[in-house]
């Protein structure tokens, strides 16, 4: 019995060591983590499009692009008012403007979808240009609505 008290107290105490350093890692919880994930996923995508392009494998950049035009479309929807502030690195921007924020979305929405069919088609001067496109449109919303 006592052992068994024991136990359930040592594992509590280690989920909750672990949860903590999770916490820790940016600091940032529920929604907020949730879109920094997806964005980090979206810079993980971009690096792996590169080095596949550097390979000449068209058809791996096809899923990746997919993922980033995802995300594009699912986007808007992860900012709900009054989500900013620390650790968020969102600008207050994106609320004042919010329909400008979405423009800003769907032409990365649009742009990885043209990297996408580009490289479906197995085009590669076209995938090279479509994928210099999707990075500028990372970069462009970044200069309107993330704080640096
Ligand atoms: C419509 C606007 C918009 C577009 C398009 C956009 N971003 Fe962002 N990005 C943001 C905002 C706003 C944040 C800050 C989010 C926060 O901290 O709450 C952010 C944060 C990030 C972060 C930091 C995540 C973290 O862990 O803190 C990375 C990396 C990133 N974006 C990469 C990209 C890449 C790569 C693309 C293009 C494929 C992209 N973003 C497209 C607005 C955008």
């Amino acid at each position: 019995m006592k052992a068994k008290i024991l136990r359930a107290t040592v594992i509590s105490a280690i989920t909750l060591t672990l949860s903590a350093s999770v916490l820790a890692h940016t600091g940032a919880t529920g929604i907020i983590k949730e879109r920094m994930d997806f964005f980090a996923r979206s810079k993980d995508n971009l690096k792996a499009i590169k080095s596949h392009l550097g390979a000449n494998d068209l058809k791996s950049v096809v899923p990746l692009a997919k993922e980033i035009k995802d995300w594009a479309i699912k986007m808007p929807e992860y900012f709900p008012k009054g989500s900013d502030g620390k650790p968020s690195e969102a600008s207050p921007e994106i609320w004042l403007n919010f329909e400008a924020f979405k423009k800003s979305a769907i032409a990365n929405r649009d742009a990885a979808s043209k990297l996408m069919s580009a490289a479906a088609e197995g085009d590669k001067g076209e995938t090279i240009k479509a994928f210099k496109a999707t990075a500028s449109t990372c970069k462009s919303c970044h200069k309107s609505f993330r704080l640096d």
